[in-house]
Formats: structure tokens, sequence, C-alpha cells
């Protein structure tokens, strides 16, 4: 029909600024409207502003909350929320009628928080299975993988979308030591990580972190013998000088 239509992915709460790419097209017009309609079912669009060459923009008692008129015919709407998704349009009427650009909004919550595990399934000396699993409020995905001390390699499917639309993802960094979970939507995206060497029962990590168990029991032991030592030669002191009196 020979208007743009422009789909556009909005969070719950922002706000969105609805163009007419050309301004100087709006002349000579009896109406200018900005409409909505909410689903392709909806049989009229509801009218949120109406510029009148005569009084200028009007728009409705009830969208007074979101919808803010631009003198250049563009609209704001603020604080969207996710009944305010659905196909919005410019109609300019003159002589005729015609659609000058049609925007597609959907509004979106951000995504959930993630959660990785990894659950060991067998070893090896230099290598072993493991299950890692992503989970966010409403959805799991889990993969087998298979690591040494630096590296992993996944044996099969490690992208899912889930029943909210969004995409939850389990891939490793190109740093080749973290395995990332990423949950994803059009509007937002939080990720999960785990270190890659901690997940073989045969890596370094677990040697370093007994060593460092064992410093301070070292260290521990040092502390009590230097104040038991302390102490001895203080008493030894002590009695030293009350024989001299
Ligand atoms: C219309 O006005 C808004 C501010 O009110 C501005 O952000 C926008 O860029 C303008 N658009 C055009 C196409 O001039
Ligand atoms: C807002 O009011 C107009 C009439 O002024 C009406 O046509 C429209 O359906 C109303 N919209 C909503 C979302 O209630
Ligand atoms: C609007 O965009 C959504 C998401 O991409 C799509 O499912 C829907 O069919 C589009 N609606 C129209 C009227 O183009
Ligand atoms: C890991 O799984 C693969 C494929 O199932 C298998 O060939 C390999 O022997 C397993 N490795 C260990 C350490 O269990
Ligand atoms: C990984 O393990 C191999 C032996 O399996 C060892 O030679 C290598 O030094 C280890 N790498 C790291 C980074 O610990
Ligand atoms: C997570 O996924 C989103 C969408 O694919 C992407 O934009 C983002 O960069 C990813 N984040 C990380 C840390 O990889
Ligand atoms: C000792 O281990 C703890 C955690 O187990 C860690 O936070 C700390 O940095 C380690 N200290 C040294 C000296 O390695």
């Amino acid at each position: 029909q020979g208007f743009t239509e422009i789909t556009l992915f909005v969070q719950t709460g922002k706000d969105v600024l609805l163009e007419i790419m050309d301004p100087d097209a709006v002349k000579n017009y009896n109406l200018f409207v900005w409409r909505v309609k909410k689903t392709d079912n909806d049989p009229e669009p509801k009218f949120l502003v109406t510029f009148s060459p005569v009084d200028g923009p009007d728009v409705p008692e009830n969208y007074t909350e979101i919808v803010f008129p631009q003198a250049n015919f563009s609209v704001i709407l603020k604080n969207l929320q996710k009944a305010n998704s659905g196909l919005y349009d410019a109609q300019l009427s003159t002589s005729k009628q015609e659609i000058l650009v049609a925007y597609n909004i959907t509004v979106l919550d951000p995504v959930s928080p993630v959660k990785v595990k990894v659950d060991p399934v067998s070893s090896s000396p230099d290598s072993c299975n493991v299950t890692v699993s992503c989970t966010t409020d409403d959805y799991t995905i889990s993969s087998t993988w298979t690591c040494t001390n630096q590296t992993c390699s996944n044996q099969g499917h490690n992208s899912e979308i889930t029943p909210l639309g969004a995409s939850l993802h389990i891939y490793l960094s190109d740093d080749s030591v973290t395995i990332i979970c990423n949950h994803s939507n059009q509007v937002d995206w939080i990720t999960a990580s785990a270190h890659i060497s901690p997940l073989c029962p045969t890596s370094p990590v677990e040697v370093h972190s007994h060593t460092n168990n064992s410093l301070i029991i070292v260290l521990i032991t040092v502390a009590v013998l230097l104040i038991a030592i302390t102490a001895g030669m203080f008493f030894l002191y002590r009695k030293k000088r009350r024989g001299k009196y």
C-alpha cells in the first residue's frame, strides 16, 4: 500500500516516539490522526490523537496519560504497558485518505534471572562429562558437555524458546573457560556463568583450594606456637626478676 510498517519491541514502562518521516507531507489536510488497532480482529481502530488545521491536536481523555502529540505531528507514547501492544498508524485525510506510516508495537517485560547448575555425569583422569542446566522462572534447558581442565565441548541441543517467547541459550565464552546461560528477549537479556576449571574433579582448582585450607591451618598453628613461646618467655623473665630481689 506504499507505506512503511516499522516493527518495534518496547520494554514495559518505557516511552516510544512514533514519527512521520516527512512532516512537510502533512499540509492542506482536513484531519490527521494517529490510530491504534489492538489485534488484527479489532473491527475499528481507536483514535489516539486528532490534529485538525483549526484546533491543533486533541487527545481523548482516556489517552491523556500515555499520548503526547508533538508539534511536528509525531507522538510520544509514555509508560507503555503490555496492553498497549498493537498496530499503530498515522492516517492523513485530504481529498483522499492515506496511511503515512504504521508501527507494529510489542511491549515486553524484561527477562527473569537465570541460574546455571552443573551436575557431574562421569569422569576419567583427563576429562569429564557434565550436565549444564539453565533455569529461569518458567523453563529449564539442559545439555551435556565434555570438559577437560582447559575447555568444554557440547554434544547437542543448546538453544530453546521458552513458553514466554524468550530464548534460552547455553554456550562457551570466547575465552573457552566459562560456560554461559543467556536468557534473552527482544528488549532485555541476562546471563549466568560457570567456570570450567572446577567442573572436573581432577582440576587444579580443587588442589588449589586444598592448599589454601592447609595454609590457614599452618598459619593458625604458627600463631598459637608464637603466643605460647611469648607467654613462656614472659613468665621466665618475671621469675628471674623475682629471684634478683
Ligand atoms: C519530531 O519532534 C520530536 C520532538 O518533539 C523529535 O524528537 C523528532 O526527531 C521530530 N521528528 C521529525 C521527523 O522531525
Ligand atoms: C477512549 O475513548 C474513545 C472515545 O472518546 C473511545 O472510542 C475508545 O474506545 C476509548 N478507548 C479505550 C481504550 O477505552
Ligand atoms: C506484529 O509483530 C509481531 C511480532 O513480530 C507479529 O507476531 C505480528 O504478526 C505483527 N502484526 C502485524 C499486524 O504485522
Ligand atoms: C563422555 O561422553 C562421551 C559420549 O557419550 C563418551 O564417549 C565419553 O567416554 C564420556 N567420557 C567420560 C569421561 O565419561
Ligand atoms: C590440564 O591438564 C593437563 C593434564 O591432563 C596438564 O598437563 C595441564 O597443565 C593442565 N592445564 C592447566 C591449565 O591446569
Ligand atoms: C545474550 O544474548 C543477547 C541476545 O542474543 C545478546 O544481545 C547479548 O549480547 C548476549 N549476552 C552475552 C553476554 O553474550
Ligand atoms: C583461599 O580460599 C578462599 C575461598 O575458599 C579464597 O577466597 C581466597 O582468595 C583464597 N586465598 C588464597 C591466598 O588463595
